[in-house]
């Protein structure tokens, strides 16, 4: 059979292709379980809770810009998904406000 090759090399390329979708997906950080992970570690997310659709997205920024300057462990890029998913959000949303 000529053609095996070919079909090996098509079933290996899509298994490849899938392999790599999967961890892309698991790589991509849920943005609700980074903001109730990190933002619950010094204060409840009551505080968090209350200031849906109160602020904006720069607002946002600055507030998880002010949690790392307290010692917040949140890197630049994870502050960056909490504070949009944040703004997202609208009041008395879950599972921020429970
Ligand atoms: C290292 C401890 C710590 C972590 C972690 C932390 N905070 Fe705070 N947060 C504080 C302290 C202390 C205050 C009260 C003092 C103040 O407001 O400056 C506060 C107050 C707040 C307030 C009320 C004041 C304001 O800015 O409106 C909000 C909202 C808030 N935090 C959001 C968050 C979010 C969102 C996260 C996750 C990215 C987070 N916090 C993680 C320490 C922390």
């Amino acid at each position: 059979m000529k053609n095996r090759g070919l079909v090996a090399s098509i079933v290996l390329l899509t298994l490849a292709t899938l392999l790599v979708v999967c961890v892309g997906a698991i790589g991509a950080a849920d943005p609700g379980a980074l903001a109730t992970s990190k933002c619950a570690a010094c204060h409840d997310l009551k505080r968090v809770c209350k200031n849906l659709g109160v602020k904006d997205d720069a607002a946002w920024q600055e507030s998880v810009s002010r949690m790392v300057a307290k010692g917040d462990k949140v890197n630049a890029a994870d502050g960056k998904v909490i504070a949009e998913y944040l703004t997202g959000l609208k009041a008395g949303a879950k599972p921020i406000c429970e």
